[in-house]
């Protein structure tokens, strides 16, 4: 049924008034008060009462109209077949007829405007939920495109990285050798050292390469998401401080997850040690006397009412600009100089491997804040 505005009944609002009381009581009072001998007028006043019948089906439908008839015959009744007042003085059967009429009018206008209602209503909500299908489908493309170059880079850098790894062991192995050669006091020792450092950071980055195209399954445990967020900030904070950045570990309630530990340390690792590398690059931009910071929070959140834990990574230095929001999670994706644009595609796999949330958007105050979001564990604190 039509829903009426407001908390007032529906035969009280205004718009019952304007359709059907007012023009209702107009038509009766006309009735009443027309002589008897002036039968066409008293014709013209009963065909004026289907006006409100009318008006009632569309805007109030069935229940509207019909009690627009019952009404009328109640209120036309006396007038037409007593002399309490004037007497309408049209022949008895024609009375009794249009009486008939008002509520058979009353009943099929308002039970069609009720259908058309419906159909109107089913019509919208289908709309309705085509337009969500149709936004659900979007996310997904952009998705299945995300994943797609992720695995095709993916499968490019793993043949690459087999390809250099055994060359470079070879390198490794052959160095080591000729190295017993060099005597420590040589002045050519040193260059013997920055050449072995300088494989072993290949060798590393291989490592990274290698783990971003084979990524190990997850062992997920239950895990408390201060404790990662600890271990993380134990992890780099001397090294952070060294670079005169500030890693800031706020506290925060126990925020029980099911995960795998080391990826989600991995995970937050990457985000800090962005936020460092972005502060400590542009500390020249800071006010006199003021460090470059990282903070580091979890809390609660709900979200499309489900329970989340929110591991939040920010910081005070320039911030990712609007336009490069979306391109900074591709693989390969970098604005530093040595950066291998491996960090944050690596997180949100991670994040996406847990059934989580990235984003990133600007700290208050300047600067970047990056949010991962993790279901929390039901029915525990
Ligand atoms: N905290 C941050 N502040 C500003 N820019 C950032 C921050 N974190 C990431 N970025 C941007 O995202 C890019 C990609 O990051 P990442 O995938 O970790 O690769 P890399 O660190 O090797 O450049 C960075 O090069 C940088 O432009
Ligand atoms: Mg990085």
């Amino acid at each position: 049924m039509i829903a009426s505005p407001g908390r007032r009944p529906w035969f009280l609002t205004g718009r019952a008034f304007v359709a059907l009381w007012i023009p209702i009581a107009l038509v009766t009072a006309a009735h009443y008060l027309t002589g008897e001998r002036l039968h066409w007028l008293h014709d013209i006043w009963r065909r004026l009462y289907y006006l409100p019948i009318i008006l009632g089906a569309f805007s109030f439908g069935l229940r509207g109209a019909l009690w627009a008839a019952v009404v009328i015959a109640a209120l036309y009744a006396p007038h037409a077949f007593t002399t309490f007042a004037t007497i309408d003085p049209a022949h008895g059967i024609e009375k009794t007829l249009e009486m008939i009429l008002y509520v058979v009018v009353g009943g099929v206008t308002g039970a069609l405007v009720d259908r058309e209602r419906r159909a109107r209503e089913r019509a919208e909500r289908i709309a309705a939920d085509l337009q969500a299908a149709v936004d659900q489908m979007r996310l997904m493309e952009q998705e299945v495109i995300r994943a797609g170059r992720l695995s095709a880079m993916g499968e490019l850098t793993a043949g690459l990285a087999h390809e250099i790894r055994n060359p470079l062991g070879a390198l490794k192995g052959t160095a080591q050798i000729l190295g017993d050669e060099i005597a420590a006091a040589s002045p050519r020792r040193g260059m013997f050292d920055l050449h072995l450092a300088t494989i072993d950071r290949l060798e590393a980055i291989l490592e990274r390469f290698l783990s971003f195209a084979r990524p190990r399954p997850l062992d997920l445990a239950p895990v408390d998401l201060q404790e990662i967020l600890a271990e993380v900030a134990g992890l780099v904070g001397a090294s952070a401080g060294n670079l005169g950045v500030d890693v800031d570990l706020r506290a925060g309630p126990c925020l029980p997850v099911r995960g795998d530990r080391e990826k989600l340390a991995q995970a937050v690792l990457n985000l800090v040690l962005n936020a460092t590398h972005a502060v400590a690059g542009n500390s020249d931009r800071l006010p006199d006397g003021d460090r470059g910071r990282v903070a580091l929070v979890a809390m609660p959140t709900t979200r499309s009412a489900r329970e989340f834990g929110v591991i939040e990574v920010s910081d005070n230095g320039p911030g990712v600009p609007l336009d490069l929001r979306e391109r900074i999670f591709n693989p390969f994706f970098s604005t530093r100089p040595d950066g291998t644009g491996l960090g944050l595609s690596i997180t949100a796999r991670i994040v996406e491997e847990h059934a989580g949330i990235i984003e990133v958007d600007d700290a208050p105050g300047g600067g970047a804040r990056f949010r991962i979001l993790l279901p929390l564990r039901a029915g525990e604190g």
